[in-house]
């Protein structure tokens, strides 16, 4: 039998539809929801039949507000434009199909523009647990619920504004290297700020410590351990500790932080904002993440 497109799939790392788009250059693409193969629907399923009941054990209220809102269905991947009909009234927020990695810049400015970028494949069935790169069951079911919910949005907002901020500072020093160096370590506050709290953030909540980090909520395994383990420090969220604590990216995140609440959440980025003005990200201590060539570049063409 041959070899139909809808037998090809959107499977995170042999999808050719997206692999040729990204050849050509193409970041911001369509969804092609017909692409999706029965495999790739199944995956979704099982990943939400799973997740499911520890959402409703550890996930925070307005996430779950969210899902309800968005009516994320359990059977089937998502189509993001019915997504998008049901997110744009609550926040303005929409999510937007890429191809891949967004650099840093380009993937702030988006959330400026109430813009999400917004991986279309999925994982393939055989690799549930886990993923080292985003899929959509990472942003779609982990990200988006947030995004229904106002404080959350603006605040990813800020966050755009803080990358506006960045390249309006470092593109007024006249020394080269030392624009770099200080763009470099400017970058590396907001992405470990970003990954404490977007993406592996708790908070205090009804039923005691719960999650909204997007990274805990798309990991079956990880928002248990996170709120459970005994091996999992949990600290109220102090800026000088995140934007000079390195992220670990291969295993369970060992270490925690806690917000009050989302209006508390902007607060912290408007500090950070306030912080990066004072020179108090110039000099932050080494570790991961590592800031990439087409990261930084795009921070520098942006000037
Ligand atoms: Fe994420």
């Amino acid at each position: 039998m041959p070899q139909t497109l809808t037998a090809v799939g959107l499977t995170t790392g042999r999808a050719p539809f997206v692999e040729e788009a990204r050849n050509r250059g193409e970041l911001y693409i369509q969804q092609a929801y017909e692409l999706y193969s029965e495999e790739n629907h199944e995956a979704w399923r099982q990943l939400y039949r799973r997740i499911q009941p520890r959402w409703e054990r550890y996930a925070n209220d307005h996430f779950l507000k969210g899902v309800e809102a968005l009516q994320l269905p359990a059977d089937r991947v998502p189509r993001l434009s019915e997504i998008n009909r049901l997110l744009q009234p609550l926040t303005c927020f929409q999510t937007k199909p890429v191809s891949g990695y967004v650099p840093g810049f380009l993937f702030f400015d988006c959330l400026r523009r109430r813009e999400f970028p917004t991986t279309i494949t999925i994982r393939p069935a055989d690799r549930m647990d886990y993923l080292p790169e985003p899929d959509i069951f990472h942003d779609v079911a982990g990200h988006v619920p947030m995004h229904t919910e106002r404080a959350f949005a603006e605040t990813l907002v800020r966050f755009g504004d803080c990358a506006h901020t960045a390249v309006e500072i470092t593109s007024a020093i006249r020394d080269e290297q030392e624009r770099t160096r200080r763009l470099t370590n400017i970058i590396k506050a907001m992405s470990r700020f970003f990954w404490f709290t977007v993406e592996f953030g708790l908070m205090r909540g009804s039923k005691g410590i719960c999650a909204y980090g997007s990274g805990l909520l798309s990991s079956y395994g990880e928002l248990e351990h996170a709120i459970e383990s005994q091996e999992v420090q949990r600290h109220p969220l102090q800026m000088e500790w995140v934007i000079n604590q390195g992220a670990e990216i291969d295993h369970y995140q060992p270490l925690l932080f806690i917000i009050d609440s989302f209006d508390h959440l902007f607060e912290l980025v408007d500090r950070l904002e306030r912080w990066m003005r004072d020179g108090r990200l110039d000099n932050v201590a080494p570790g991961l993440p590592e800031i990439d060539e087409s990261n930084l570049r795009s921070f520098l063409d942006a000037a």
